[in-house]
């Protein structure tokens, strides 16, 4: 019963405040775990890991190729051990299906006043193991900012701020299999992680600086939806563009990153870039197939 009122209370308040925001949360995403550990201010979500639990939330429909971005707020202060996720998903919880493709943009926390990283992955037919990790030229607990994830039959681009962060190209024609045939979902989360999150898993999470809060705001999805009760086939027809119908994703311009786009790119491996499993020879003594074509 307290969790029903707690659970109307959610979506009444969702429902009145949606109103000032372009697009709200409960119009594309439901809560999928702990409902109890989202609490809403303004026009603010919030996610809440607590010693009992984390939270996560799911888009209610499942999409091929286009844009999905949301503003962050990551954890304020003392962050060590936890991870907030966002990311795009054939299915919701990890698992390595041989289907199971994936984009992620993954926030490990640290001890305050230390820098948060982004560490980003590709699965591609179950097979991760693709991490990239960066810092930020910002303070990612301060304000809101953009992390968005476009996605196409020719590349998956992770932004922030609409800064190219990372490409992952379609390289097919090298015999590289790309993820575009099946509808993903958008997912985020928060989580203990302290095995591995922060400095190697050294540093644990300390729970008497919980509750750990990760805010959100500015949902936004512009991409081609695929009802679950409409076939497969035909999802996949009506999300390619066609004669009749051109995409804005499909367009040229967003086959490949522009040139200011390019040397943003650079800027940031340049200046941000932490670790590249390209680059990572004790790992992979044979350099993955992707790395040797990738121009990044
Ligand atoms: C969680 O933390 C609270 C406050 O520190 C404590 O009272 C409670 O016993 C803890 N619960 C668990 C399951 O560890
Ligand atoms: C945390 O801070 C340390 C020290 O500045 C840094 O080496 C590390 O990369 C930071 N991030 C994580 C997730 O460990």
């Amino acid at each position: 019963m307290a969790k029903m009122s707690v659970l109307l209370g959610f979506f009444v308040g969702f429902v009145l405040l949606g109103l000032v925001s372009s697009r709200n949360f409960e119009e594309l995403y439901q809560p999928s775990w702990a409902l109890d550990h989202f609490t809403q201010e303004g026009d603010t979500l919030k996610l809440k890991l607590d010693n009992y639990s984390g939270a996560g939330f799911a888009s209610k429909s499942k999409y091929m190729f286009g844009k999905v971005s949301m503003q962050i707020k990551l954890v304020e202060g003392d962050s060590a051990g936890t991870v907030t996720a966002f990311y795009v998903s054939v299915i919701h919880m990890s698992s390595d299906g041989p289907n199971h493709n994936e984009f992620d943009f993954e926030f490990l926390g640290n001890t305050t006043g230390e820098p948060y990283l982004i560490q980003t992955n590709v699965y591609v037919n179950g097979v991760g193991n693709r991490e990239q990790r960066m810092d930020l030229w910002f303070d990612p607990t301060k304000d809101f900012h953009t992390y968005s994830v476009l996605w196409n039959q020719r590349q998956v681009v992770f932004l922030v701020d609409e800064t190219p962060v990372r490409v992952h190209t379609n390289l097919e024609h090298k015999g590289i299999p790309f993820p575009k045939d099946q509808p993903m979902g958008v997912y985020s989360s928060i989580w203990n992680a302290d095995d591995w999150a922060t400095q190697g898993g050294r540093i644990k999470t300390d729970w008497s600086h919980a509750p750990f809060l990760a805010s959100y705001k500015g949902f936004e999805i512009d991409a081609c939806e695929c009802p679950v009760s409409v076939a497969a086939v035909d999802n996949a027809k009506k999300c390619s563009s066609s004669a009749e119908k051109r995409y804005w994703w499909d367009e040229p311009t967003m086959s490949e990153l522009s040139l200011h786009q390019n040397h943003q790119l650079l800027w940031v491996r340049a200046n941000h870039l932490i670790y590249d499993y390209c680059a990572d020879a004790a790992r992979f003594p044979v350099t993955p197939t992707e790395c040797v074509h990738h121009r990044h």
